[in-house]
């Protein structure tokens, strides 16, 4: 064992010492509790997804005559490919709601303020990045759902002024859904948006290990308590606990309500309910309780509103004199997000 340590020592001289102490760096002690550590969860889902995608692309056959037979035959006839399929889909749907979770953490506790607003931002955009990588993965299996909730987002950019015709041709290729269009929506799925997610990550943690993550005081805290415990192992144990509770949930959803194939795509059959997963249902609600370019301009606001949230919050601060001005707005908000999305789960069309 020495030997071998010694041999790669001389090759790679990095010892274990220096490496905990590159990696040990004190974390406060709210982190103990799992709601302020959210977001390790989408970050191991993250890797779950990359694992199981690569597994999956394997098999899958992006052309619109292929897509669906190759989902079927993963489905079926593939080895354990109804496993990995339901594990893609149940990680997608607890790495959406891990992110709402995690962002809502960090909005409720001020944790976005000064100097934190670029890390903020970078967060919107993972948030935007996952939303998209889950529209794009739901289009892939080309089933009725897949075409027509691509046909209509793209109506929804054709909406947009001046940019909007431009915006529709680049997400179909062409005028219409066509022969490139599945191929496209493939190489944003696996390739553009996670690679540009793991560069966002990066800076993302980068910039938290830089600063830290917020310390807060606690009322019932002892003063004589230690306010830190170590990242390595303490830390990590709790991260890697939640990854084996995460495991077991994935399998248990994946067993218990596997992913299923619905009606092949037919461009000539309209569908009698046109509904995406339950992630879009805020803005799917939204777009059919105002008119088309009301709707998709007033979207952009919001997402452009809560991008700059931290810039907000300071000038509204300052203007009202009322602090927690943002937990107010925070909650009104919220209160909408689960309304509408509850709303449109419960009505049919
Ligand atoms: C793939 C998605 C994301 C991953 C993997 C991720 C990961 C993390 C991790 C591991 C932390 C350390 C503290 C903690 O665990 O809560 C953190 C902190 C933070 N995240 Fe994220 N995050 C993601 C998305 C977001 C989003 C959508 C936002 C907000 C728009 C955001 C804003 C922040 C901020 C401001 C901090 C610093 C919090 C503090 O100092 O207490 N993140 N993120």
């Amino acid at each position: 064992m020495n030997a071998i340590r010694t041999w790669f020592y001389e090759r790679l001289p990095i010892s274990r010492l220096e490496l905990a102490e590159l990696t040990n760096e004190p974390v406060p002690n709210h982190l103990r509790k799992w709601w302020f550590c959210l977001g390790g969860t989408p970050a191991y889902l993250f890797v779950v997804q990359i694992v199981t995608g690569i597994l999956l692309a394997m098999y899958y056959k992006p052309s619109p005559s292929t897509a669906y037979e190759s989902v079927r035959y993963i489905t079926s006839e593939v080895s354990y490919g109804w496993y990995f399929r339901s594990v893609h889909k149940w990680a997608a749907t607890l790495m959406i709601a891990a992110i709402i979770l995690h962002q809502m953490r960090v909005y409720f506790t001020g944790a976005y303020r000064k100097p934190r607003e670029i890390n903020w931002m970078v967060g919107m955009c993972l948030l935007l990045c996952t939303l998209l990588i889950g529209f794009t993965g739901y289009s892939l299996v080309f089933e009725q759902l897949s075409f027509w909730g691509a046909t209509v987002a793209a109506n929804i950019c054709n909406t947009v002024p001046l940019v909007g015709g431009f915006a529709k041709s680049m997400l179909l290729g062409g005028e219409n859904y066509n022969a490139n269009t599945l191929p496209r929506f493939f190489i944003l799925h696996a390739a553009v948006l996670p690679v540009t997610m793991i560069l966002l990550l990066m800076i993302h943690l980068g910039i938290l290990r830089l600063q830290g993550v917020t310390e807060f005081e606690f009322e019932n805290e002892a003063p004589d308590e230690p306010k830190y415990f170590n990242f390595f192992p303490d830390h990590l144990y709790t991260e890697l606990i939640i990854g084996l509770v995460l495991m077991i949930l994935l399998s248990a959803l994946a067993t218990v309500l596997p992913a299923t194939m619905g009606a092949r795509a037919n461009p000539l059959v309209t569908p009698d309910v046109i509904k995406p997963e339950w992630y879009f249902y805020v803005a799917y609600r939204w777009l059919k309780l105002f008119s088309g370019t009301v709707a998709v301009l007033s979207t952009g606001f919001i997402v452009f509103a809560m991008f700059i949230w931290p810039f907000i919050d300071k000038f509204l601060r300052r203007k009202t004199k009322i602090d927690e001005i943002s937990v107010w707005i925070g909650m009104a908000g919220v209160g909408l997000l689960v309304g509408m999305t509850v709303w449109e789960a419960l009505v049919e069309y």
